[in-house]
């Protein structure tokens, strides 16, 4: 079976203040040591989980794009023996990347790039703490379709303080006019040990408008998972098909179905450096898994395959089956309405 690779780069040139990612502004001087710790990690791992091929690698952060192209050939290097048949490689951008680094990212294989762009409007950057202009993300993602790059995603933050429909009206109309693949739309989520922190002030709570603007997204990209519209990044696919995957670098988590675990390498930076084989493990057992299956397939369009649920709960998804809300397709079950998988996958599973 092939696996996914994920790796964490814990690096952010500023701290949005929403955000509680694994990210830090001011580790910069440790950006040398950390290639020497997943490197460690990586040769540890792939032996230890008997990983031999990966099918996509997503680089992840934090903000990638803050780590010079010399970080990537070396890790390119590592990775080469493991990446000949893989079909994506993702990373993860803040809008302000330079053309050169975008291309030769871009020479060393990389073939799907994700900017975090969040709006377009210079008022809802500042307040949420971007440190790039509208203008400059515009220039940067024409700059990476120049350098060669056919699918281009663009996160996009909703449901705001500031947001109102001239403002998103304003963000679409952008986004029809470059030349991306893919749309993220997260709704704001207010989160713990941000700046933001308690702060529900900053969310608005106007339903019709956050179904307004998704309805917009759909009529440009078709959506495929509750937040993520266009063509698919296979790396998330495969975590909603819940394939394995290593998880490299501070904070990262990786999944093993065969030894029914998941493990969380340290969030410390400084320690992680000190030792990157060190981890937590939380176990799992066969009713966790086959819970996540449904829940991850019915908030795509994964699915899940029927034949892993016992005779009640086949049964009670037939009942939903007949009420519309799910449907069977070659032993599969799907669901109409990503918005509803947390309550039909409770409902199947008691
Ligand atoms: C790791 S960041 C993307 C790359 C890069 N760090 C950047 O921000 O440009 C992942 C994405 O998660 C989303 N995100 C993070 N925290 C969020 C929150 N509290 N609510 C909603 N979306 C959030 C943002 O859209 C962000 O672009
Ligand atoms: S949203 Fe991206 S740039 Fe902002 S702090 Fe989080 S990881 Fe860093």
């Amino acid at each position: 079976m092939k696996k996914l690779l994920y790796i964490h780069i814990p690096f952010c040139d500023s701290k949005c203040n929403y955000c509680a990612f694994n990210s830090y502004t001011n580790l910069n001087h440790l950006k040398k040591e950390y290639f020497k710790a997943i490197k460690k990690q990586f040769i540890n791992d792939i032996e230890k989980f008997e990983f031999k091929e990966f099918e996509t690698v997503f680089i992840g952060g934090g903000t990638p794009s803050t780590m010079p192209v010399s970080f990537y050939e070396k890790l390119f290097t590592l990775l080469s023996p493991y990446t000949k048949n893989t079909k994506e490689i993702t990373i993860e951008s803040n809008p302000n990347a330079s053309y050169e680094w975008l291309k030769e990212i871009k020479n060393l294989g990389v073939n799907r790039i994700s900017f975090g762009v969040q709006s377009f409007d210079d008022g809802k950057l500042k307040f949420l703490n971007r440190n790039h202009s509208s203008k400059l993300a515009i220039k940067t993602i024409e700059n990476a379709k120049k350098a060669g790059f056919e699918n281009i995603n663009l996160d996009i933050i909703y449901a705001t303080s500031l947001d109102n429909y001239e403002l998103l009206k304003n963000d679409l109309k952008i986004i029809d006019s470059l030349p991306i693949t893919h749309i993220s739309a997260y709704s704001l989520m207010i989160e713990e040990n941000t700046k933001w922190e308690g702060d529900y002030s900053k969310r608005k709570e106007d339903e019709e408008l956050e179904i307004w603007f998704i309805e917009e997204i759909k009529k440009r990209f078709r959506q495929y998972e509750i937040s993520n519209f266009g063509n698919p990044c296979l790396h998330n696919l495969g975590y909603w098909e819940h394939k394995e995957y290593l998880g490299i670098g501070s904070g990262a988590v990786g999944f093993n179905e065969r030894k029914m675990f998941r493990y969380y390498t340290n969030k410390d930076v400084n320690e992680y450096i000190k030792n990157p084989t060190k981890y937590k493990y939380e176990f799992l057992n066969n009713s966790d898994i086959k819970k996540e299956k449904v829940l991850l397939g019915l908030r795509s369009i994964v699915g899940f395959e029927e034949s892993i649920l016992n005779k009640e709960e086949k049964k009670r998804a037939g009942i939903l089956i007949n009420e519309k809300k799910l449907f069977k397709k070659e032993g599969k079950i799907y669901s109409y309405d990503f918005l509803l998988a947390d309550a039909l996958s409770a409902y199947i599973i008691e």
